[in-house]
């Protein structure tokens, strides 16, 4: 195979068959393929973009690059979800044990927070002892026993999808609607599922800007799971404000347990429920009464003394990860909040040190943000509108002036 001509055919708007995409992915990941002529075709995919038979050979090729999990034909059926990444999105925490109650298993391969969207593997690590990055062996006892298990992805699933997402980070081509959705589908199908519900957040705090963005990204998620044999569905939300009350991963974690007794915030609630009722036999009200009777919270316990957590410190995240200084930020004036912009809560909950600039940056469980007020709701003079956890009084004055330029009360 000539790689120049077919990078030659794709930058002229060609179409490459399902065999030569198998090849490129193959001999780039085993290195025969150079990194240059790589991003040169993604970037060629990047302005050419893929039809839906591209998309899924590539989304099969990443899958075939490494292992996948595999279940005996007697298990239940496997169910998932995936986030695109958002502020103050602890939704996976709850989502997982919550489905699991209802007799399905939950293989949950989790990534990392990147730039100013937080990643459920940084919360989860933020529970003294909790593992999440165990054997194959190890994730399907936890799921035999338990239903869900909750980690992050091992080296032997989807290698390709690792080294092309690092290409794709240094040479321009991350936002590629067939590109991210072979890498987020590729990992999901390793699962080995059977639906997943995909939840593709727009809006100022999320990778899509706009609705239609978001909207195009869905179409190519879904037409392209269903080509490979996954049920997949879509939510779209908006994320022009944080999930819930809090963003930082101690508080995130603490806010989950909360909903897990069933005194979460509403928004939240809402949210774990409307996704997990997409993919699930039971109905949205029978998912309500299971999350409040308590059975999902102790599901998560299990699931978390099975990946060697600290159970009791669940109800102590905050005390065992507190910040030095806690500074109110208050209302200047009375009215309506008509924007809690996600983005400036994002940026300064990353500088505040609770996400990482760049991947292998360490990160503080403790600093965030909570009791973060949602728009629509009326506020007097004085009434505290998002509560600032820093290691100083200097980055808590950072972030509060970062969170103010976000603030419109109307
Ligand atoms: N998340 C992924 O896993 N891959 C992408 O390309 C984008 C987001």
């Amino acid at each position: 195979m000539h790689i120049p001509s077919l990078i030659e055919r794709k930058r002229e708007g060609g179409e490459l068959s399902r065999e030569e995409i198998q090849r490129v992915i193959r001999d780039f990941t085993s290195g025969e393929m150079p990194d240059y002529q790589m991003s040169a075709l993604a970037m060629a995919i990047f302005f050419r973009g893929m039809s839906t038979e591209e998309t899924a050979a590539l989304t099969e090729a990443m899958l075939h690059s490494g292992s996948t999990l595999k279940w005996p034909d007697s298990a239940p059926m496997r169910v998932d979800k995936h986030s695109t990444g958002g502020i103050g999105d602890k939704t996976s925490l709850i989502i997982a044990p919550l489905l699991a109650c209802d007799g399905v298993w939950v293989p949950m391969i989790s990534g990392r927070g990147l730039g100013i969207t937080g990643g459920t593997l940084d919360k989860l690590d933020s529970i003294p002892g909790f593992r999440t990055q165990m054997s194959e062996v190890e994730i399907r006892r936890v799921i035999e026993k338990h239903g869900c298990v909750m980690v992050g992805q091992t080296g032997d699933i989807c290698p390709a999808d690792k080294k092309l997402y690092a290409l794709r980070d240094v040479s321009g081509t991350v936002p590629s609607i067939p590109l991210i959705t072979a890498s987020i589908l590729c990992k999901k199908l390793a699962e080995g599922l059977d639906r997943l519900i995909l939840d593709v957040k727009y809006g100022s705090g999320a990778f899509m800007q706009t609705e239609a963005a978001a909207h195009e990204l869905a179409q190519s998620m879904v037409q392209t799971g269903r080509a490979l044999g996954v049920r997949a569905s879509v939510h779209l939300n908006r994320m022009d404000e944080p999930t819930g009350e809090s963003a930082g991963n101690a508080l995130e974690v603490a806010e989950a347990v909360r909903c897990l007794k069933g005194e979460g915030p509403p928004d939240l609630e809402k949210i774990v429920l409307d996704l997990c009722a997409a993919v699930s036999i039971s109905s949205r009200q029978q998912l309500h009464d299971v999350l409040h009777s308590g059975k999902a919270w102790v599901k998560f316990q299990q699931m978390v003394a099975a990946q060697g957590g600290d159970v009791a410190a669940l109800e102590r995240m905050t005390e065992i990860h507190h910040a030095p200084v806690i500074q109110e930020v208050k209302a200047e004036h009375a009215g309506v909040i008509r924007r809690m912009d996600a983005r400036a809560i994002g940026q300064a909950v990353l500088e505040l040190g609770a996400g990482r600039a760049r991947s292998g940056d360490s990160i503080d469980y403790a600093v965030g943000c909570d009791q973060i007020a949602k728009t629509g709701s009326e506020v007097a003079f004085g009434d505290v509108l998002i509560r600032v956890h820093a290691r100083s009084p200097a980055a808590a004055e950072a972030a509060e002036a970062m969170i103010r330029s976000g603030i419109q009360i109307e």
